[in-house]
Parts: C-alpha cells; sequence; structure tokens
C-alpha cells in the first residue's frame, strides 16, 4: 500500500513533499476553503466534538478513524486508490494501450469540464445542507449529516488535486472559482440544477443522499474505469465514502416509512400528518422531486458528448469490465422520443445513448430501494406503496425536458401538468407542513416523532451514544 502521510498540513498519498510547487499551490488554496467552510458548511456546533470518521488510508479494512473532532480540525486530504501495476486502458478507442498518466493534449478541455462539473457539486451539497442541524432529529442524525458533509468536503479537496496537478493555471483558477459559486445563487449559481435546489428539511435530506448522491456514485463508478488513470484512482476512493451518503439516504426514507406504517396501522383512517408524522402522499411527493432532478444529472439522452466522452476513454460505463464488448460501436440502443406530438421510439447509436445507459442502471438501483421500503410497509401490514415516478416526468434536461409528462410518462400538455403539479410534486403547504414536524431533537439517545430510530448507531456505538457534544 502507498505510504499515507497522515501529519502533513494536507495528509495524502500522492507524496505531496516531493512536488514542492504543488505542494506550495494546494497550501495557498487551503485558507480559501477553510474560509468557505466556516461560511457555508454546517450553521451550527462547528465549535463542538462530533464523532467523525477520517480516511487514514486507502486500504479496504483500515481507511477509516472515528474520533471526536471539531469539524473545522477535520483533515481534509488527499486519498488515491493505489494504482494497478500495468492497467491497460479497458474501453473506448483507445482500448488496449496502457493509462494516461498524464491529460493527453487533445482531451484537455472536455477532461478539466468533466472534474470541474463533479467538482462542483461536492461543495454544492454542503451549502444545500447547511441549516439541517438546527433540527436534526436525533444526534446520530446529526453525526451522519456533519459525516457527508465533511466528507463532500474532502472529494472537493480531490477534484481539486487534480485540476491543481494536472491542468497548470487553468485548473487553479478553476479551484478558486469552485469557492466563489454558491448553490441558489442568481449571480453565481452551482452548474448543476438538482445542487441549486433548496434542502431545507430532513425528508428532503433523506432524499436527496437517496437519489441525488445516489447519481454521484454512478458518475464516480463511471470514472473509476477512466483511461486517465489518477482521475480513476480518486474515484475509487470517493466510492467508499459515498457508500455511507447513500445508506444514510435510503435508511432514512426506510425510518421514516416504518414510523409512517406504523402509525398508520396504529390509527387506521386517521391522517398521520395530524399525529405529527410524514403521510406517504407527501413523502412520495419529495421523492418525485428529487429522483427527477437527480434523473436530469446524467445528461441528454441522445448526447454527442457522452459519446466523446467514452471514445477518448475518459469516461466508461457503469462496471464496464462486466460488458462483453467495450468499443460500443456499431451497436444502436432504442431510446423514446417525442416526434411529431407523440411518443416514438428512436434507434440511436449506443455511443450517443451512453447516458441513458447509465441512467438505465441508476433506475434499476433506485427501483431495488423502493422494493426494500414497500415491503417493510407489507410486513407492517399497510397497504399503500411508494413508486418511482416516469423517467420522463418533470425533467430540465435531455429528450423530455421540452414537454410536459404524467407521473407515468405520458405526455400531456403543460396546462394538465401544472392543474396536476401539487398532486405530484411538493407544495408550499407540503413544505410548511414538513417544516412544521421539524423540531430539534439534540438529547442523547431521543428521536424526533416522525421517524423510528436507526436499527444500529455508527463503528458498534449504540443509538445512545452522545454522537455530537452539544455540551
Ligand atoms: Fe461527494
Ligand atoms: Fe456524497
Amino acid at each position: 500500500m502507498s505510504d499515507v502521510d497522515r501529519f502533513a498540513s494536507i495528509p495524502n498519498n500522492v507524496d505531496l513533499h516531493s512536488d514542492k510547487r504543488l505542494q506550495r499551490a494546494l497550501e495557498s488554496w487551503q485558507p480559501g476553503y477553510l474560509e468557505w467552510w466556516r461560511e457555508m458548511g454546517p450553521a451550527m456546533a462547528q465549535d463542538k466534538d462530533a464523532y467523525l470518521r477520517t480516511a487514514i488510508s486507502v486500504d479496504t479494512d483500515g481507511w477509516a478513524h472515528f474520533d471526536y473532532v471539531k469539524m473545522p480540525e477535520y483533515r481534509w486530504g488527499i486519498f488515491l486508490a493505489d494504482p494497478t501495476p500495468d492497467r491497460k486502458i479497458h474501453f473506448g478507442d483507445h482500448v488496449g494501450k496502457p493509462v494516461f498518466n498524464e491529460v493527453p493534449g487533445e482531451y484537455r478541455n472536455i477532461l478539466r469540464r468533466m472534474i470541474v462539473t463533479q467538482a462542483d457539486t461536492e461543495p454544492a451539497s454542503v451549502e444545500q445542507q447547511r441549516k439541517l442541524a438546527f433540527t436534526a432529529p436525533s444526534l446520530l442524525d446529526m453525526r451522519n449529516l456533519f459525516q457527508v458533509n465533511v466528507e463532500e468536503g474532502r472529494h472537493l479537496w480531490a477534484m481539486v488535486y487534480l485540476l491543481h496537478a494536472h491542468f497548470g493555471k487553468d485548473g487553479r483558477e478553476e479551484a478558486d472559482e469552485l469557492l466563489r459559486r454558491r448553490s441558489g445563487d442568481p449571480d453565481k449559481p452551482r452548474i448543476l440544477g438538482a445542487f441549486n435546489q433548496p434542502c431545507n428539511d430532513w425528508v428532503s435530506f433523506f432524499a436527496f443522499t437517496m437519489f441525488t448522491d445516489r447519481d454521484g456514485k454512478y458518475q464516480l463508478a463511471s470514472l473509476a474505469e477512466s483511461g486517465f488513470d489518477p482521475l480513476a484512482r480518486t474515484c475509487r476512493f470517493m466510492l467508499t465514502e459515498e457508500a455511507h451518503h447513500l445508506s444514510v439516504g435510503e435508511t432514512g426514507i426506510m425510518r421514516i416509512v416504518r414510523r409512517t406504517g406504523e402509525l398508520m396501522k396504529q390509527h387506521p383512517g386517521v391522517d398521520v400528518r395530524t399525529l405529527g408524522a410524514v403521510d406517504l402522499p407527501t413523502l412520495q411527493r419529495v421523492i418525485n422531486f428529487w429522483y427527477s432532478y437527480s434523473l436530469d444529472l446524467f445528461g441528454g439522452e441522445i448526447s454527442s458528448n457522452a459519446a466523446d466522452f467514452f471514445a477518448s476513454s475518459l469516461k466508461g460505463r457503469y462496471q464496464e469490465e462486466r460488458r462483453a464488448e467495450h468499443t460500443a460501436l456499431d451497436q444502436m440502443k432504442i431510446v423514446p422520443v417525442v416526434d411529431g406530438g407523440r411518443l416514438t421510439n428512436k434507434e440511436v447509436p449506443l455511443r450517443n445513448a451512453l447516458n441513458e445507459v447509465l441512467r438505465d442502471d441508476y433506475v434499476e438501483d433506485c427501483e431495488r430501494a423502493l422494493r426494500r421500503w414497500n415491503h417493510e410497509l407489507e410486513k407492517i401490514g399497510v397497504e399503500a406503496r411508494l413508486t418511482l415516478p416516469s423517467r420522463r416526468f418533470h425533467r430540465h434536461q435531455g429528450e423530455y425536458s421540452r414537454h410536459a409528462f404524467d407521473s407515468q410518462g405520458e405526455l400531456i400538455t403543460a396546462e394538465q401538468f401544472e392543474a396536476n403539479r401539487a398532486k405530484w410534486l411538493p407544495s408550499e403547504a407540503d413544505m410548511e407542513f414538513l417544516r412544521s414536524i421539524m423540531v430539534p431533537v439534540h438529547q442523547v439517545g431521543k428521536i424526533a416523532n416522525w421517524l423510528s430510530a436507526p436499527v444500529r448507531g455508527v463503528n458498534g456505538q449504540a443509538f445512545d451514544f452522545e454522537f455530537v457534544r452539544l455540551g
């Protein structure tokens, strides 16, 4: 395993001390990062001890170290998964050639754009989640929020390292810009739509980590295939952290489902809202909102960019090695499109449909989670079920963004969509209701009324462990 310098000003396993120029460049970016963290990171408990894991190695069994830490003192570091000896490019036009360790000149711009787009999402989500601790439903949930936040901060470091190490002056400027954009700011917004949406209640937070962080998983997994080896290795390690974010989201919604289901069972015919819990129709609308915005993140269904990324061997498919064929040439994919006022199937060259291929993997994963939540409702003995809307529903990017579709994916008019909006998407009244039940529960071992306690704590600690010492 590569050596990890844990006590350097920037912990790393990339021999930063041997490249003084790069080290100085990153050290001069660091104060701006910390200033951003203080201004835009969690708005509460920054000076409190939180029980967090820190990356200290890239070994699968030894990377996480758990201890109390005050967030501004978190050891944000640069960690790349160890290189695979003699790794070869395994997809696209360069298949079979040795991986790139330097940026090929002809791909410099597209590669920089890919890295900046990924990088921008990391601080954006921290900004979106900034105020959630005030209404944390338990100390464990608060701790999980902080864990996600510090790791998104580390992901920003991971991407900024690539920009500084491989893109010279342009890369340094991009790294500075990453600290200047702000989620939801009308003048300097974050790059992607989902990352400019407000996320001010915990139902939205769980849906965000379930659906939007899960887009991140699929993007990182396809970049982990990259022929640009530093990017592949960076993303491979980021995925180990991302897994926790996804589980916070998936188990978070499961805990809402369990609590709501139990209340429905105990109080038949009663609107659980009157009991201070999240009714399933509202939960469904929050799911519809974040799922549809997250689908946008995969990009257009028919995309020449997607074809270029794959052709250049920079971005592969999810689990590329499991596929039988790695050029994606001479193959077609059927994509439903709107033509002449109706939906028709269009045959698209596979390389141009790779965003949709990745979206297929994502949708399948989301469907798996839905089955688990519905199984829970079934176990409790409640008949209602949650569903995923069609991937055409409520889209702002790609083929379907120019038309209106109902939640089943049928083409409708814009007027019909507006007439049903409050049925499908959270209304202002829904959001107001959710805010009204978001009462802080900051006592050790206690949990908010609308949420069931998790099955287990974290790192073997019980739920009544003092995960954040608010004191
Ligand atoms: Fe991330
Ligand atoms: Fe994440």
